[in-house]
């Protein structure tokens, strides 16, 4: 089968638009091409570029880096972070010396065998610096191929993941694979970005299913959120005739802890039984609009009722108030009982 128009398209676009003037993409060693990869995983080639060229120019080859002290390559390595990267490069050199006489394997499955290496990495080491028709699949790129074909689900599930990768395989093309990875990686960085693709201007357009859609941002998915449970509670806002809502300290530990509330009843026979304590005389509480507040781990929904007592006897004790919704006190509010007291003084 000949080259798919998938990577002739990317091949074009390169040609015109890709990135050739990378201080990586001078003298694309396995060692200059590896080093990079791993300082690009997590951080952006601008910043990348400066710690490149001064590692490069202290520790020139693998040779090097393997006989470096651990401290010379962390100092190196000061102000990229993720350090662990630092410790695995420096191993991976030393095995690449001890294993291999200092010459990278020209195969995928021993690259990733190496520390730091993964599929994604060890595939632009082998596409990139040894014309290996190796697939990449990382962030950009997945962004990309999860548009252009609509993949559904979220990449971060086995089958998703897999495949994308069948489909990056599919793809990538037997000749100027080094060309087709950096434009794939460049595309994901420039045109396909995460909020905002440029698909007038992108080479795959005409194919992408996604745009097709009118739905690329739709693509790849996020990751579900779990689905959590749904507590239901009554929230009655006693209201006295002079217009004071009754709120309760809640206590120091647990839900708003220390924060002033409505009390948080299961039922009318609790507010039956709250207002027979309080020695409250109440018209018919009214239901109001109900509301939802989210937890971490759970949902509340809230169903707000209007209680006008027609006579209090006025005093609150200890970790009660009668709260003036005009002058208010400074008291600590949840962020719902806030937008539920503001909600009352429309309406009383
Ligand atoms: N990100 C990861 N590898 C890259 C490369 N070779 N060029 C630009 N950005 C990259
Ligand atoms: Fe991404 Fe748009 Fe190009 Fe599709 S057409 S690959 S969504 S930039």
């Amino acid at each position: 089968m000949s080259q798919d128009s998938f990577a002739d398209a990317v091949l074009r676009w390169y040609d015109l638009h890709g990135r050739k003037d990378l201080p990586w993409q001078r003298d694309m060693t396995p060692y200059r091409v590896w080093v990079s990869e791993i300082m690009l995983q997590q951080t952006q080639v601008a910043t990348v570029i400066h710690y490149y060229e001064r590692f490069m120019a202290a520790l020139p080859d693998v040779q090097a880096l393997a006989a470096a002290p651990a401290d010379e390559v962390l100092h190196l390595w000061t102000g990229l972070g993720y350090y662990s990267r630092a410790r695995n490069l420096h191993k991976a050199a030393q095995r690449v010396v001890d294993e291999y006489g200092g010459d990278f394997p020209r195969d995928l499955q021993l690259l990733i065998d190496l520390p730091g290496i993964g599929p994604s990495t060890a595939g632009a080491i082998a596409s990139l610096s040894m014309g290996l028709r190796a697939p990449i699949l990382d962030g950009n790129v997945k962004r990309v191929l999860a548009r252009y074909h609509a993949v559904q689900g979220w990449p971060g599930e086995k089958v998703v993941h897999d495949r994308l990768w069948a489909i990056a395989e599919r793809h990538t093309p037997h000749v100027r694979v080094n060309h087709y990875t950096q434009a794939m990686m460049d595309m994901g960085a420039t045109l396909c970005t995460r909020s905002k693709p440029t698909c007038l201007v992108c080479p795959l357009q005409a194919g992408c299913e996604a745009r097709m859609l009118g739905a690329p941002t739709a693509y790849p998915e996020s990751r579900p959120r779990k689905s959590i449970p749904v507590r239901q509670c009554l929230m009655p806002l006693v209201v006295n005739p002079q217009g004071d809502v009754w709120l309760q300290r809640r206590p120091d530990s647990g839900l708003w802890g220390g924060l002033w509330c409505p009390p948080q009843l299961d039922d009318h026979a609790q507010l039956d039984a709250l207002l027979a304590r309080q020695g409250w005389q109440a018209d018919e509480p009214q239901a109001l609009e109900p509301l939802r507040h989210t937890f971490s781990h759970f949902h509340l929904d809230i169903q707000p009722l209007l209680v006008r007592v027609t006579a209090d006897h006025g005093v609150a004790e200890s970790g009660q108030v009668w709260y003036n919704l005009r002058q208010p006190t400074r008291l600590g509010l949840a962020a719902p009982v806030k937008k539920l007291l503001q909600r009352t003084e429309l309406i009383i």
